[in-house]
């Protein structure tokens, strides 16, 4: 039975400093550093983004393993740290979550006995195939004694290829996280605070809009009630620039975030993307409050890279009527000398998750 419960990749473990937080996600890998301000503050001392050539990450998983190893070998090198050891994120797609009740006050043993039980009967793989975590979140909400467990539990495969794309690299991965919790983290602790009552008794629908997929994670009371992804993202964009000008990837991808492009671009490609962007986000918004108890959301964050398009949070406002903000986790950081701060506020959307892993580096 040990086996499964190989805790070297704990989802739910505490802080291990120190070390890096590693963001292997479809079109790059992302790196943060944080550490220690003193009283419980944070001080950002380096963050790096390195591109993954496109199809080296598909859904998730990782297809070009040297490609997506050299891309966190360079993100390593920006990111000029000595630091060694990494925290890691498998996308929640590739992880199975449940929340079971059990007796209070088991042994150790006995609740991992139980754990494996439960998870026999939701898990559509050989137990010996995957890998299982479970912590205790509380008391049962109508039964003193009993507490509620959440199992999480993924493929040892899919954890083994990201830990070797991070070690044929030189990295050694000590965490092993889950992206929505990553995310969640981040938010809970650094963009929350920029929310009227700091995000209490609000319910908040978190947007990251990546380059493949629209990532929507709600949260009530900073506890996650919902997620979902939509096929949507930045790649989109991309490809129109590429074909309205006829220029590569990268050379798209250069001139969407420093500009140079002819005057059509504003108004016959960014504007109507910005638009189907905020359509998206509005159908999101509809799905959620069909489908759940809940019927209104009070706040929406972008993050992801499509956060950075200039008055994106506007258009997003104006079509959905409900405040949004752009996530920035390290506004309230000091920043450390190797940081631009030009550049920190541009580039904070897309590194939340990164922040987020990072986290678990500081005591
Ligand atoms: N300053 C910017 N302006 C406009 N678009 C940007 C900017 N910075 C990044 N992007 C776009 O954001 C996308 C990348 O975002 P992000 O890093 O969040 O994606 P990802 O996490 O790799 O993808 P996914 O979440 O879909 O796996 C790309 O399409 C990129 O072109
Ligand atoms: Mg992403």
């Amino acid at each position: 039975m040990k086996e499964n419960f190989n805790l070297k990749f704990d989802f739910f473990n505490e802080s291990t400093p120190p070390l890096i937080g590693v963001d292997i996600s479809t079109s790059a890998v992302k790196m943060v550093e944080l550490s220690s301000a003193g009283k419980g503050a944070y001080r950002l001392e380096g963050y790096s983004v390195a591109a993954i050539p496109k199809d080296a990450i598909v859904d998730g998983n990782v297809s070009g393993l040297e490609q997506v190893s050299d891309a966190v070998k360079l993100a390593w090198k920006l990111l000029g740290s000595r630091e060694k050891r990494a925290a890691l994120a498998l996308p929640s797609a590739a992880v199975i979550t449940k929340k079971v009740l059990m007796t209070a006050g088991l042994r150790e043993e006995d609740m991992e006995a139980q754990v494996e039980a439960e998870a026999n009967q939701y898990i559509p793989f050989p137990l010996e195939e995957v890998n299982i975590d479970f912590q205790v979140i509380g008391p049962a909400p109508n039964n003193a004694d009993e507490v509620e467990v959440l199992i999480a539990a993924a493929r040892k495969e899919k954890i083994e290829d990201r830990v070797a794309a991070a070690e044929d690299a030189g990295l050694k991965v000590i965490v092993m996280d889950v992206d929505t919790y990553a995310t969640e983290a981040a938010y809970s602790s650094f963009v929350a605070n920029q929310l009227p009552n700091a995000g209490k008794d609000q319910t908040v629908m978190i947007v990251d809009i990546g380059a493949v997929m629209m990532h929507i994670n709600v949260l009530h009371d900073k506890v996650s009630v919902y997620t979902r992804e939509q096929a949507f993202g930045g790649s989109q964009l991309t490809q129109e620039i590429q074909r309205r000008f006829g220029l590569s990837v990268e050379e798209a991808e250069i001139a969407k975030r420093k500009g140079g492009l002819p005057d059509s671009y504003e108004s016959e490609v960014l504007q109507p993307f910005m638009q189907s962007l905020s359509t998206e986000v509005a159908r999101a918004l509809q799905f959620f409050t069909s489908s759940t108890q809940y019927n209104r959301v009070d706040h929406i964050v972008l993050a992801g890279g499509c956060a950075a398009i200039p008055a994106i949070d506007v258009m997003v406002q104006d079509r959905t009527q409900v405040n949004t903000i752009v996530a920035n986790p390290f506004q309230s950081m000091s920043l450390g000398p190797r940081v631009k701060q030009q550049q920190v506020a541009i580039d904070a959307p897309a590194l939340i998750i990164a922040c987020g892993l990072a986290m678990r580096g500081v005591d």
